[in-house]
């Protein structure tokens, strides 16, 4: 049957509002909510025997890769290298035996991670896949399969595959932290109670729509705009970045928060706008010296926090959005959502087609 944008006005709105329901829909296989632990759908290997993960994929999904990566070394201490396929490929990687190789795509055919999946293969490797398309190359090939329950995806812009690869990866880095004695029971136990509340944090976060369709408009006529974050939210900082510039075209960098400082601090004025993810937490602190820099050189500050976040450092900014208060697993999967939204909020003032950018495809088969 054709996919219908029912009462919304593009794909990627529709999407972007389906997160709550999908999410829940993946977590459903990974998850056992009476037993409150984490578990894989189908695996033949010791996990515990891992001692190095190598994450390959391109775009939005390298992003997701970036924040896992975040999260197995600090929850499960299970060393990680990330690559973009198209730099793995050709840089003669160096594979440690008997390590596990993570491929991340909405898709499963993207050329760039399929070559990388292949190159991996070839030299031994475990290889694990986090896909959309349970049908896809990459799927059949992989000798573990970690489907994303997202349905189909039709804008181009990623936004519900990408917080699906989120919700499996926090999983998957809850489930390497249990087999390495990182996590005990009643730790496993918090971790997917965590989880359990990432569907009701997504629609808590959804329900800003409104405002950051207001909030849109300062940010339409801008022509640079900058993205910060720190730990697990830095990929986030780039990943609103990205999707910034697929479907409205405004150029935007994300940084990681304290690196502001040895370059991009450059650029602020008043013209540039600053969005800020910062969860309250043991990093909060330091994010909000990094605000005082921006303010000190009259940048415009919009704050994405909690309300204790909020209420510390929320004055004297542009804008404000607040987020639930939320566990640092789900933080990525809840911030996804307002940088989704300011994304195509911002596209909607500017007129562009939001589904269809220019220039980009939804799934890039060749080199
Ligand atoms: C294209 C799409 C992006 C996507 C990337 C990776 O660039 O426009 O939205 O993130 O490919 O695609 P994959 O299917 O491998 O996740």
């Amino acid at each position: 049957a054709a996919i219908e944008k029912g009462n919304y006005r593009h794909f990627m709105q529709k999407e972007i509002f389906e997160q709550p329901t999908v999410v829940a829909q993946t977590l459903r296989s990974y998850l056992r909510p009476v037993e409150m632990q984490v578990a894989l759908p189908q695996i033949d290997f010791d996990i515990s025997a891992i001692d190095r993960v190598t994450i390959v994929a391109c775009g939005t999904s390298y992003y997701a890769g970036m924040v896992a990566k975040y999260w197995f070394e600090q929850f499960a201490r299970v060393p990680v290298d990330l690559d973009f396929a198209s730099e793995f490929r050709y840089r003669e990687p160096v594979l440690q035996p008997g390590g596990l190789a993570l491929f991340i795509s909405q898709s499963g055919e993207t050329a760039d991670t399929l070559a990388a999946l292949r190159h991996c293969k070839a030299e031994g490797q475990t290889i694990a896949v986090v896909v959309n398309v349970p049908t896809s190359s990459m799927a059949r090939e992989a000798d573990l399969l970690l489907p994303t329950h997202a349905g189909p995806e039709i804008g181009v812009a990623s936004t519900k595959a990408f917080t699906c690869q989120l919700a499996v990866l926090a999983a998957l880095a809850a489930h390497f932290a249990v087999k390495k004695g990182r996590l005990d029971r009643e730790a496993e136990a918090e971790v997917v109670r965590h989880l359990l509340e990432a569907p009701a944090s997504l629609n808590a976060a959804l329900a800003h729509d409104d405002e950051i369709a207001a909030m849109a408009h300062l940010i339409a006529p801008a022509r640079d705009v900058l993205y910060l974050g720190r730990g697990p939210d830095f990929p986030l900082a780039l990943e609103g970045a990205l999707k910034l510039k697929e479907i409205s075209y405004i150029h935007a960098e994300g940084y990681a928060a304290g690196e502001m400082k040895h370059g991009p601090i450059a650029l602020i004025d008043e013209a540039v706008p600053v969005i800020v993810l910062a969860p309250s937490g043991p990093l909060f602190e330091k994010t909000v010296s990094n605000m005082q820099e921006v303010r000190a050189r009259g940048g415009k500050i919009v704050l994405i926090s909690d309300k204790a976040g909020l209420e510390e450092a929320g004055e004297g900014c542009m804008a404000t959005i607040e987020m639930p208060q939320v566990h640092p697993l789900i933080a990525p999967l809840v911030y996804a959502v307002p940088v989704q939204l300011i994304a195509y909020h911002t596209a909607s003032v500017k007129g562009t087609d939001v589904d269809q950018p220019r220039n980009l495809a939804k799934s890039v088969t060749v080199e």
